[in-house]
């Protein structure tokens, strides 16, 4: 199948996704990365030769999900959230029922929803002495991280975690659930 990554930040999560297809464990070809604004993942994408898109979403404003679709309608099959940070828009998301997966680091339901996104979440985790986190990939619907679970794996919170070190933690796990999210629901 043919996907397309969506990205905002460092890109550990694409970067995951083109490890685990070139060493053949994952079946899939990544057509185009997009992001909605200048980051590392940019140039993780340019050097594996990946049609590369910077949607600034200053300039593109309420018509960044137009944008995204006029790009990749017809030109791929599914469409991966790599901590992507903007909202896309409920017709956008309809159109793409069942059809776009984001991850994100924390047990949703908890710690999800607007504003819950980055180190927020792990502090937040900490501060309220939670025993385990850990990240979940989800189908998007038109809410935030209320989508169907597809899969979840946790991770123990140590009492001398800090939100740095949870952190850490976790990208790990969302590296390995990840892509055995996209084999589940895009190659199975
Ligand atoms: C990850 O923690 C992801 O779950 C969240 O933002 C971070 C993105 O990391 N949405 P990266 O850009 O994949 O390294």
């Amino acid at each position: 199948p043919k996907i397309a990554v969506l990205i905002s930040g460092g890109g550990s999560n694409l970067q995951s996704v083109i490890d685990n297809i070139k060493n053949r464990d994952l079946d899939c070809s990544i057509e185009y990365v997009i992001a909605d604004r200048e980051c590392h993942g940019i140039e993780r994408a340019e050097n594996e030769g990946i049609k590369t898109v910077l949607l600034d979403r200053k300039k593109y404003k309420n018509s960044l999900s137009e944008k995204i679709g006029e790009i990749l309608e017809e030109n791929v099959d599914y469409i991966v959230l790599a901590g992507f940070l903007s909202i896309l828009e409920p017709e956008f998301v309809k159109k793409w029922d069942r059809k776009i997966i984001n991850i994100h680091p924390s047990l949703l339901p908890k710690y999800g929803g607007a504003g819950m996104y980055g180190i927020k979440i792990h502090e937040a985790v900490i501060k309220n002495k939670e025993k385990e986190s850990g990240c979940t990939v989800h189908y998007v619907d038109t809410g935030i991280d209320t989508g169907e679970i597809i899969i979840q794996e946790k991770v123990a919170v140590s009492p001398d975690d800090t939100p740095e070190t949870l952190q850490e933690k976790v990208l790990e796990k969302e590296h390995i659930i990840l892509t055995k999210a996209i084999k589940k629901v895009f190659t199975d």
